[in-house]
Protein backbone atom coordinates (compact mmCIF):
# COMPACT_ATOMS: atom_id res chain seq x y z
CA UNK A 1 0.00 0.00 0.00
CA UNK A 2 1.07 3.28 -0.95
CA UNK A 3 0.38 5.25 2.10
CA UNK A 4 -1.43 3.56 5.15
CA UNK A 5 -4.28 5.57 6.96
CA UNK A 6 -1.37 6.07 10.27
CA UNK A 7 1.20 7.00 7.44
CA UNK A 8 -1.25 10.07 5.91
CA UNK A 9 -2.57 11.12 9.76
CA UNK A 10 1.21 11.31 10.60
CA UNK A 11 2.30 13.40 7.37
CA UNK A 12 -0.68 15.68 7.72
CA UNK A 13 -1.78 17.35 11.10
CA UNK A 14 -5.52 16.91 9.52
CA UNK A 15 -8.15 18.15 12.03
CA UNK A 16 -10.36 15.00 11.89
CA UNK A 17 -9.13 11.54 12.31
CA UNK A 18 -10.62 9.60 9.63
CA UNK A 19 -7.89 6.89 9.49
CA UNK A 20 -8.30 5.33 5.51
CA UNK A 21 -5.22 3.34 3.54
CA UNK A 22 -4.69 5.15 -0.02
CA UNK A 23 -2.74 3.24 -3.14
CA UNK A 24 -2.41 6.54 -5.06
CA UNK A 25 -2.16 10.18 -5.35
CA UNK A 26 -4.17 12.10 -7.66
CA UNK A 27 -5.07 15.45 -8.31
CA UNK A 28 -7.37 14.71 -11.51
CA UNK A 29 -10.77 12.99 -11.69
CA UNK A 30 -10.15 12.28 -15.57
CA UNK A 31 -6.98 10.22 -14.53
CA UNK A 32 -7.82 9.20 -11.29
CA UNK A 33 -7.85 5.44 -10.19
CA UNK A 34 -9.78 3.49 -7.53
CA UNK A 35 -8.04 3.66 -3.98
CA UNK A 36 -6.46 6.87 -4.93
CA UNK A 37 -6.44 9.57 -2.31
CA UNK A 38 -8.20 12.70 -3.79
CA UNK A 39 -6.12 15.97 -3.28
CA UNK A 40 -8.42 19.22 -3.85
CA UNK A 41 -6.22 21.83 -4.96
CA UNK A 42 -7.47 25.09 -6.18
CA UNK A 43 -5.79 26.06 -8.96
CA UNK A 44 -7.04 27.03 -12.44
CA UNK A 45 -10.04 24.82 -11.10
CA UNK A 46 -11.54 24.33 -8.01
CA UNK A 47 -10.73 20.74 -7.09
CA UNK A 48 -13.24 20.37 -4.21
CA UNK A 49 -15.80 20.36 -7.06
CA UNK A 50 -14.70 17.32 -8.40
CA UNK A 51 -14.41 15.14 -4.80
CA UNK A 52 -17.89 14.06 -5.38
CA UNK A 53 -16.60 12.62 -8.54
CA UNK A 54 -13.60 11.59 -7.56
CA UNK A 55 -15.25 9.04 -4.46
CA UNK A 56 -17.99 7.57 -7.56
CA UNK A 57 -14.63 6.43 -9.26
CA UNK A 58 -13.69 4.64 -6.27
CA UNK A 59 -11.56 7.10 -4.79
CA UNK A 60 -10.27 6.12 -1.25
CA UNK A 61 -10.73 9.67 -0.10
CA UNK A 62 -10.28 12.73 -0.08
CA UNK A 63 -7.89 15.76 1.14
CA UNK A 64 -9.85 18.91 1.66
CA UNK A 65 -9.52 22.52 2.72
CA UNK A 66 -13.54 22.45 3.68
CA UNK A 67 -16.45 20.33 4.76
CA UNK A 68 -17.92 19.64 1.80
CA UNK A 69 -20.86 17.60 3.67
CA UNK A 70 -20.55 14.58 1.16
CA UNK A 71 -20.22 10.42 2.58
CA UNK A 72 -16.95 9.15 2.74
CA UNK A 73 -13.26 9.13 3.71
CA UNK A 74 -12.02 13.04 4.27
CA UNK A 75 -8.47 13.99 5.28
CA UNK A 76 -9.53 17.88 6.39
CA UNK A 77 -6.41 20.08 6.29
CA UNK A 78 -5.62 24.05 6.12
CA UNK A 79 -4.25 24.29 2.43
CA UNK A 80 -4.29 21.51 0.35
CA UNK A 81 -1.22 22.39 -1.44
CA UNK A 82 0.69 22.16 1.27
CA UNK A 83 -0.99 18.96 2.33
CA UNK A 84 0.39 17.30 -0.67
CA UNK A 85 3.75 19.01 -0.13
CA UNK A 86 3.70 17.24 3.63
CA UNK A 87 2.92 13.88 1.94
CA UNK A 88 5.82 14.87 -0.70
CA UNK A 89 8.43 15.52 2.54
CA UNK A 90 7.34 12.58 4.25
CA UNK A 91 7.61 9.85 1.84
CA UNK A 92 11.27 11.40 1.35
CA UNK A 93 11.72 11.23 4.55
CA UNK A 94 10.78 7.22 4.68
CA UNK A 95 12.60 6.67 1.29
CA UNK A 96 15.67 5.07 0.95
CA UNK A 97 16.19 5.93 -2.95
CA UNK A 98 19.07 7.41 -4.68
CA UNK A 99 17.73 10.70 -5.59
CA UNK A 100 18.45 12.72 -8.53
CA UNK A 101 17.61 16.13 -9.35
CA UNK A 102 17.49 17.17 -13.15
CA UNK A 103 17.21 21.16 -13.72
CA UNK A 104 17.96 23.49 -16.74
CA UNK A 105 17.33 25.95 -19.66
CA UNK A 106 16.69 22.96 -21.73
CA UNK A 107 16.60 19.33 -22.00
CA UNK A 108 15.72 18.37 -18.36
CA UNK A 109 12.43 16.33 -19.47
CA UNK A 110 14.91 14.07 -22.53
CA UNK A 111 17.60 13.71 -19.21
CA UNK A 112 15.22 12.91 -16.97
CA UNK A 113 13.90 10.17 -19.49
CA UNK A 114 17.45 9.09 -20.55
CA UNK A 115 18.34 8.32 -16.58
CA UNK A 116 14.66 6.10 -16.00
CA UNK A 117 16.36 3.54 -18.73
CA UNK A 118 20.20 3.94 -17.48
CA UNK A 119 19.16 3.51 -13.48
CA UNK A 120 16.72 1.08 -14.70
CA UNK A 121 19.51 -1.56 -14.94
CA UNK A 122 20.38 -0.75 -11.21
CA UNK A 123 16.91 -0.98 -9.54
CA UNK A 124 13.45 0.09 -9.19
CA UNK A 125 13.10 3.72 -10.35
CA UNK A 126 10.48 5.94 -10.03
CA UNK A 127 10.34 9.31 -11.92
CA UNK A 128 8.56 12.29 -12.99
CA UNK A 129 5.52 11.80 -15.35
CA UNK A 130 5.95 14.08 -18.30
CA UNK A 131 7.35 17.58 -17.04
CA UNK A 132 5.90 17.40 -13.72
CA UNK A 133 8.41 20.31 -12.35
CA UNK A 134 6.74 22.67 -10.71
CA UNK A 135 5.41 23.33 -6.92
CA UNK A 136 2.52 20.95 -8.09
CA UNK A 137 4.18 18.41 -9.92
CA UNK A 138 7.03 17.61 -8.01
CA UNK A 139 5.42 17.18 -4.55
CA UNK A 140 2.90 15.29 -6.51
CA UNK A 141 5.59 13.36 -8.32
CA UNK A 142 7.35 12.11 -4.49
CA UNK A 143 3.84 11.73 -2.88
CA UNK A 144 3.41 8.76 -5.49
CA UNK A 145 6.81 7.41 -4.83
CA UNK A 146 6.77 4.26 -3.70
CA UNK A 147 8.18 3.10 0.12
CA UNK A 148 10.99 0.62 -2.12
CA UNK A 149 11.69 2.84 -4.98
CA UNK A 150 15.58 2.65 -5.10
CA UNK A 151 16.08 5.45 -7.42
CA UNK A 152 13.71 8.76 -7.69
CA UNK A 153 15.06 11.02 -10.91
CA UNK A 154 12.72 14.70 -10.35
CA UNK A 155 12.25 17.41 -12.46
CA UNK A 156 12.83 20.91 -11.55
CA UNK A 157 11.59 23.43 -13.16
CA UNK A 158 11.18 27.28 -13.40
CA UNK A 159 10.04 30.32 -14.99
CA UNK A 160 10.21 33.24 -12.32
CA UNK A 161 13.22 33.51 -9.04
CA UNK A 162 13.08 31.72 -6.05
CA UNK A 163 11.25 29.11 -7.57
CA UNK A 164 13.88 26.20 -7.40
CA UNK A 165 15.40 26.44 -4.19
CA UNK A 166 12.04 25.19 -2.17
CA UNK A 167 11.49 22.36 -4.48
CA UNK A 168 15.79 21.23 -4.17
CA UNK A 169 14.64 21.30 -0.30
CA UNK A 170 11.93 19.23 -0.56
CA UNK A 171 13.48 16.92 -3.45
CA UNK A 172 16.95 16.79 -1.04
CA UNK A 173 18.65 15.26 -3.74
CA UNK A 174 21.89 13.11 -3.98
CA UNK A 175 22.92 14.25 -7.52
CA UNK A 176 22.42 17.42 -8.95
CA UNK A 177 21.94 17.95 -12.29
CA UNK A 178 22.17 21.52 -14.35
CA UNK A 179 21.78 20.58 -18.39
CA UNK A 180 22.25 24.04 -19.44
CA UNK A 181 22.04 27.42 -19.44
CA UNK A 182 20.23 29.40 -22.04
CA UNK A 183 17.90 32.33 -22.76
CA UNK A 184 14.40 30.12 -22.49
CA UNK A 185 12.27 32.68 -19.70
CA UNK A 186 14.94 35.21 -20.01
CA UNK A 187 11.78 37.92 -20.21
CA UNK A 188 10.59 36.83 -16.86
CA UNK A 189 14.18 36.20 -15.63
CA UNK A 190 15.97 39.30 -16.63
CA UNK A 191 19.64 37.96 -17.70
CA UNK A 192 21.31 34.77 -18.08
CA UNK A 193 23.14 35.34 -14.89
CA UNK A 194 19.98 35.38 -12.68
CA UNK A 195 18.45 32.46 -14.77
CA UNK A 196 22.18 30.75 -14.02
CA UNK A 197 22.03 31.99 -9.99
CA UNK A 198 18.38 30.21 -10.29
CA UNK A 199 19.27 26.94 -11.94
CA UNK A 200 21.87 26.29 -9.15
CA UNK A 201 20.16 27.11 -6.48
CA UNK A 202 19.17 23.12 -7.11
CA UNK A 203 22.41 22.75 -5.11
CA UNK A 204 20.95 24.41 -1.65
CA UNK A 205 19.20 21.15 -1.41
CA UNK A 206 22.01 18.45 -1.69
CA UNK A 207 21.94 15.88 0.73
CA UNK A 208 25.53 15.82 2.46
CA UNK A 209 28.07 14.18 0.37
CA UNK A 210 26.25 14.80 -2.63
CA UNK A 211 27.07 16.00 -6.47
CA UNK A 212 26.48 18.46 -8.62
CA UNK A 213 26.95 17.35 -12.29
CA UNK A 214 27.43 21.00 -13.82
CA UNK A 215 27.78 21.65 -18.09
CA UNK A 216 30.90 22.03 -18.79
CA UNK A 217 30.66 23.74 -21.71
CA UNK A 218 28.93 26.41 -20.36
CA UNK A 219 30.04 29.85 -19.77
CA UNK A 220 28.66 29.93 -16.94
CA UNK A 221 30.24 26.64 -15.25
CA UNK A 222 32.47 28.95 -12.59
CA UNK A 223 29.44 30.64 -11.63
CA UNK A 224 27.49 27.82 -11.76
CA UNK A 225 30.54 25.70 -9.26
CA UNK A 226 30.59 28.56 -7.40
CA UNK A 227 27.14 27.34 -5.66
CA UNK A 228 28.60 23.86 -5.05
CA UNK A 229 28.37 23.36 -0.80
CA UNK A 230 32.39 22.73 0.13
CA UNK A 231 31.21 19.15 0.77
CA UNK A 232 29.87 18.41 -1.73
CA UNK A 233 31.51 16.96 -5.12
CA UNK A 234 30.94 18.73 -8.67
CA UNK A 235 31.47 16.81 -11.85
CA UNK A 236 31.75 18.58 -15.20
CA UNK A 237 30.25 16.78 -18.59
CA UNK A 238 30.88 18.22 -21.68
CA UNK A 239 33.69 18.43 -24.65
CA UNK A 240 36.01 19.83 -22.60
CA UNK A 241 39.23 18.43 -21.45
CA UNK A 242 38.32 19.10 -17.82
CA UNK A 243 35.21 17.34 -17.88
CA UNK A 244 34.84 14.31 -16.03
CA UNK A 245 32.04 13.05 -17.87
CA UNK A 246 33.88 13.88 -21.75
CA UNK A 247 32.32 13.43 -24.76
CA UNK A 248 34.46 12.38 -27.41
CA UNK A 249 32.40 12.07 -30.21
CA UNK A 250 28.73 12.50 -31.48
CA UNK A 251 28.51 11.13 -34.67
CA UNK A 252 24.88 11.97 -35.96
CA UNK A 253 22.62 10.73 -39.01
CA UNK A 254 19.15 11.75 -40.33
CA UNK A 255 17.78 9.20 -37.25
CA UNK A 256 20.24 8.62 -34.77
CA UNK A 257 24.04 9.70 -32.91
CA UNK A 258 26.87 7.28 -32.31
CA UNK A 259 28.22 8.42 -29.03
CA UNK A 260 31.51 7.60 -27.53
CA UNK A 261 32.63 9.24 -24.03
CA UNK A 262 34.92 8.87 -21.24
CA UNK A 263 33.27 8.76 -18.04
CA UNK A 264 35.22 9.18 -14.85
CA UNK A 265 37.89 6.73 -16.52
CA UNK A 266 35.37 3.84 -17.70
CA UNK A 267 34.82 4.43 -21.97
CA UNK A 268 30.90 4.18 -23.13
CA UNK A 269 30.18 4.05 -26.18
CA UNK A 270 26.42 3.65 -27.31
CA UNK A 271 23.49 4.42 -30.37
CA UNK A 272 20.74 7.08 -29.49
CA UNK A 273 18.11 6.86 -31.95
CA UNK A 274 17.81 10.43 -31.24
CA UNK A 275 20.21 12.75 -33.60
CA UNK A 276 21.88 15.76 -32.75
CA UNK A 277 25.18 16.95 -30.19
CA UNK A 278 22.05 17.89 -28.18
CA UNK A 279 21.37 14.37 -27.16
CA UNK A 280 24.49 13.57 -26.69
CA UNK A 281 25.30 16.15 -24.37
CA UNK A 282 21.83 15.48 -22.27
CA UNK A 283 23.37 11.78 -22.37
CA UNK A 284 26.51 12.60 -20.96
CA UNK A 285 24.61 14.37 -18.21
CA UNK A 286 22.76 11.44 -17.35
CA UNK A 287 25.84 9.15 -17.73
CA UNK A 288 27.57 12.01 -15.18
CA UNK A 289 24.80 11.47 -13.21
CA UNK A 290 25.05 7.51 -12.53
CA UNK A 291 29.04 7.60 -11.78
CA UNK A 292 28.41 10.52 -9.32
CA UNK A 293 26.05 7.31 -7.26
CA UNK A 294 29.30 4.77 -8.10
CA UNK A 295 27.40 2.96 -10.48
CA UNK A 296 28.66 0.54 -13.24
CA UNK A 297 29.01 3.09 -16.21
CA UNK A 298 29.27 0.83 -19.22
CA UNK A 299 25.92 -0.88 -18.50
CA UNK A 300 24.56 2.33 -17.70
CA UNK A 301 25.53 3.30 -21.38
CA UNK A 302 24.61 0.02 -22.91
CA UNK A 303 20.92 1.04 -21.19
CA UNK A 304 20.75 4.10 -23.21
CA UNK A 305 21.65 2.23 -26.76
CA UNK A 306 18.33 2.71 -28.72
CA UNK A 307 16.97 5.68 -26.68
CA UNK A 308 13.76 7.10 -28.67
CA UNK A 309 12.94 11.02 -27.88
CA UNK A 310 9.37 11.60 -26.96
CA UNK A 311 6.31 13.37 -28.56
CA UNK A 312 6.64 16.90 -29.14
CA UNK A 313 10.64 16.56 -27.81
CA UNK A 314 11.70 15.40 -31.10
CA UNK A 315 9.87 12.27 -32.46
CA UNK A 316 10.36 11.13 -35.57
CA UNK A 317 6.92 10.24 -37.40
CA UNK A 318 6.30 9.18 -41.04
CA UNK A 319 3.33 10.88 -43.17
CA UNK A 320 2.22 8.47 -46.03
CA UNK A 321 1.22 10.51 -48.83
CA UNK A 322 0.23 9.73 -52.27
CA UNK A 323 3.74 9.05 -54.26
CA UNK A 324 5.58 8.01 -51.12
CA UNK A 325 6.17 9.59 -47.50
CA UNK A 326 7.43 12.87 -45.28
CA UNK A 327 9.13 12.71 -42.37
CA UNK A 328 7.72 14.56 -39.69
CA UNK A 329 10.09 16.14 -36.99
CA UNK A 330 7.63 17.08 -33.90
CA UNK A 331 9.76 19.35 -31.70
CA UNK A 332 6.13 21.15 -30.48
CA UNK A 333 6.62 20.94 -27.06
CA UNK A 334 8.41 24.04 -26.34
CA UNK A 335 10.68 26.49 -28.11
CA UNK A 336 13.73 28.87 -26.91
CA UNK A 337 16.68 29.92 -28.95
CA UNK A 338 19.13 27.26 -27.73
CA UNK A 339 16.26 24.25 -28.22
CA UNK A 340 15.78 25.89 -32.06
CA UNK A 341 19.30 26.11 -32.87
CA UNK A 342 19.43 22.01 -31.95
CA UNK A 343 16.38 21.10 -33.90
CA UNK A 344 17.91 22.96 -37.12
CA UNK A 345 20.95 21.19 -36.68
CA UNK A 346 18.69 18.17 -37.24
CA UNK A 347 16.74 19.13 -39.42
CA UNK A 348 20.16 20.03 -41.74
CA UNK A 349 20.42 16.02 -40.90
CA UNK A 350 18.12 14.86 -43.39
CA UNK A 351 17.66 13.61 -46.89
CA UNK A 352 15.20 15.85 -48.86
CA UNK A 353 13.88 19.18 -49.17
CA UNK A 354 14.14 20.87 -45.87
CA UNK A 355 10.89 22.35 -44.39
CA UNK A 356 10.57 24.36 -41.46
CA UNK A 357 7.11 25.27 -39.86
CA UNK A 358 7.97 28.05 -36.50
CA UNK A 359 5.60 29.38 -34.07
CA UNK A 360 6.46 32.25 -31.70
CA UNK A 361 9.08 31.31 -28.90
CA UNK A 362 7.17 32.75 -25.68
CA UNK A 363 8.31 34.45 -22.57
CA UNK A 364 11.73 36.14 -24.24
CA UNK A 365 10.88 39.63 -22.57
CA UNK A 366 11.29 42.94 -24.50
CA UNK A 367 13.77 41.50 -26.91
CA UNK A 368 11.70 38.83 -28.19
CA UNK A 369 12.20 40.45 -31.49
CA UNK A 370 15.66 40.78 -31.74
CA UNK A 371 16.01 37.36 -30.20
CA UNK A 372 13.34 35.77 -33.00
CA UNK A 373 15.29 38.13 -36.09
CA UNK A 374 18.77 36.40 -34.68
CA UNK A 375 17.83 33.15 -35.72
CA UNK A 376 17.56 33.76 -38.95
CA UNK A 377 20.49 32.80 -40.88
CA UNK A 378 20.51 29.80 -39.08
CA UNK A 379 17.27 29.16 -40.40
CA UNK A 380 18.07 30.48 -43.69
CA UNK A 381 21.17 27.71 -43.77
CA UNK A 382 18.64 25.15 -42.30
CA UNK A 383 15.79 25.33 -44.57
CA UNK A 384 14.57 25.62 -47.76
CA UNK A 385 11.38 26.80 -47.23
CA UNK A 386 9.88 27.95 -44.14
CA UNK A 387 6.43 28.42 -42.90
CA UNK A 388 5.72 30.66 -39.89
CA UNK A 389 3.43 31.82 -37.68
CA UNK A 390 3.07 34.44 -34.39
CA UNK A 391 3.86 38.14 -34.85
CA UNK A 392 7.80 37.61 -33.77
CA UNK A 393 7.86 34.86 -36.34
CA UNK A 394 6.73 36.95 -38.65
CA UNK A 395 9.35 39.34 -38.33
CA UNK A 396 12.34 36.14 -38.89
CA UNK A 397 9.78 35.38 -41.46
CA UNK A 398 10.13 38.41 -43.33
CA UNK A 399 14.19 38.66 -43.19
CA UNK A 400 14.46 35.47 -45.75
CA UNK A 401 14.32 35.72 -49.11
CA UNK A 402 10.93 35.58 -50.70
CA UNK A 403 12.16 31.87 -52.51
CA UNK A 404 12.00 30.78 -49.11
CA UNK A 405 8.61 32.06 -47.80
CA UNK A 406 6.61 29.47 -48.04
CA UNK A 407 3.63 30.77 -46.22
CA UNK A 408 3.03 32.84 -42.99
CA UNK A 409 -0.33 32.81 -41.27
CA UNK A 410 -1.75 34.66 -37.70
CA UNK A 411 -1.64 31.33 -35.76
CA UNK A 412 -0.96 27.47 -35.96
CA UNK A 413 -4.37 26.17 -37.02
CA UNK A 414 -4.45 28.63 -39.89
CA UNK A 415 -0.64 27.73 -40.61
CA UNK A 416 -1.51 24.36 -40.98
CA UNK A 417 -3.97 24.92 -44.29
CA UNK A 418 -1.24 26.44 -45.92
CA UNK A 419 1.75 23.92 -44.77
CA UNK A 420 -0.95 20.30 -45.80
CA UNK A 421 -1.01 20.98 -49.34
CA UNK A 422 2.46 22.41 -49.66
CA UNK A 423 4.11 19.39 -48.31
CA UNK A 424 5.67 17.00 -50.82
CA UNK A 425 7.04 13.09 -51.07
CA UNK A 426 10.38 12.91 -49.27
CA UNK A 427 10.18 16.57 -47.23
CA UNK A 428 11.87 16.57 -44.05
CA UNK A 429 9.57 19.11 -41.67
CA UNK A 430 10.16 20.40 -38.38
CA UNK A 431 7.68 21.68 -36.28
CA UNK A 432 8.41 23.88 -33.67
CA UNK A 433 7.16 26.81 -31.13
CA UNK A 434 6.46 27.27 -27.69
CA UNK A 435 3.55 25.03 -25.86
CA UNK A 436 1.69 28.28 -25.97
CA UNK A 437 1.99 28.86 -29.85
CA UNK A 438 0.53 25.54 -29.92
CA UNK A 439 2.31 23.86 -32.82
CA UNK A 440 1.03 20.66 -32.01
CA UNK A 441 -2.23 21.46 -33.97
CA UNK A 442 -0.07 21.62 -36.99
CA UNK A 443 1.25 17.95 -36.11
CA UNK A 444 -2.11 16.99 -35.68
CA UNK A 445 -3.92 18.37 -38.92
CA UNK A 446 -0.69 16.83 -40.42
CA UNK A 447 -1.22 13.67 -39.07
CA UNK A 448 -4.95 13.36 -39.23
CA UNK A 449 -4.67 14.75 -43.23
CA UNK A 450 -2.44 11.97 -44.07
CA UNK A 451 -3.76 9.15 -41.62
N1 LIG B 1 20.78 19.80 -24.22
C1 LIG B 1 19.98 20.45 -25.06
N2 LIG B 1 20.41 21.59 -25.68
C2 LIG B 1 19.62 22.26 -26.54
N3 LIG B 1 18.35 21.87 -26.85
C3 LIG B 1 17.88 20.75 -26.26
C4 LIG B 1 18.67 19.98 -25.35
N4 LIG B 1 17.93 18.92 -24.94
C5 LIG B 1 16.74 19.02 -25.55
N5 LIG B 1 16.71 20.12 -26.33
C6 LIG B 1 15.61 20.64 -27.12
O1 LIG B 1 14.64 21.15 -26.23
C7 LIG B 1 13.37 20.56 -26.45
C8 LIG B 1 12.73 20.24 -25.13
O2 LIG B 1 13.48 19.23 -24.50
P1 LIG B 1 13.10 18.77 -23.04
O3 LIG B 1 13.96 17.63 -22.68
O4 LIG B 1 11.64 18.59 -22.96
O5 LIG B 1 13.52 20.05 -22.22
P2 LIG B 1 12.86 20.71 -20.93
O6 LIG B 1 12.26 19.63 -20.10
O7 LIG B 1 14.04 21.37 -20.26
O8 LIG B 1 11.86 21.69 -21.43
C9 LIG B 1 13.65 19.31 -27.27
O9 LIG B 1 12.61 19.08 -28.10
C10 LIG B 1 14.91 19.65 -28.00
O10 LIG B 1 14.59 20.35 -29.15
MG1 LIG C 1 10.42 19.39 -19.25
Amino acid sequence: MLWTGEELQAALSARNADAFAASGISIDTRSIKPGDLFVALTAERDGHDYVAEALAKGAAGAMISRELGLDGHFLLVEDTLAGLTGLAAFARRRSAAKVIAVTGSVGKTTSKEMLRRALGGFGSVHAADASFNNHIGVPLTLARMPRDAEFAVLELGMNHPGEIAPLARLARPHVAVITAIARAHIGLMGSLEAIAAEKAAICLGLEPGGAAVLPADSAFFDQLKSFVPVAARCIGFGANESAQARLLNAASSADGCDVRGAIAGARAEFHLAAPGRHMAMNAMAALAACSALGLDIEKAAAALDGFLPFAGRGMRKVIEMRGGAAILLDESYNASGASLRAALEVLRLQPGRHVAVLGDMLELGEDERREHESLAAEVDASADILFACGPMMGFLFNLLPASKQGGYAADARALATIVQPALRPGDAVLVKGSYGSRMRDVVAALEAAHA
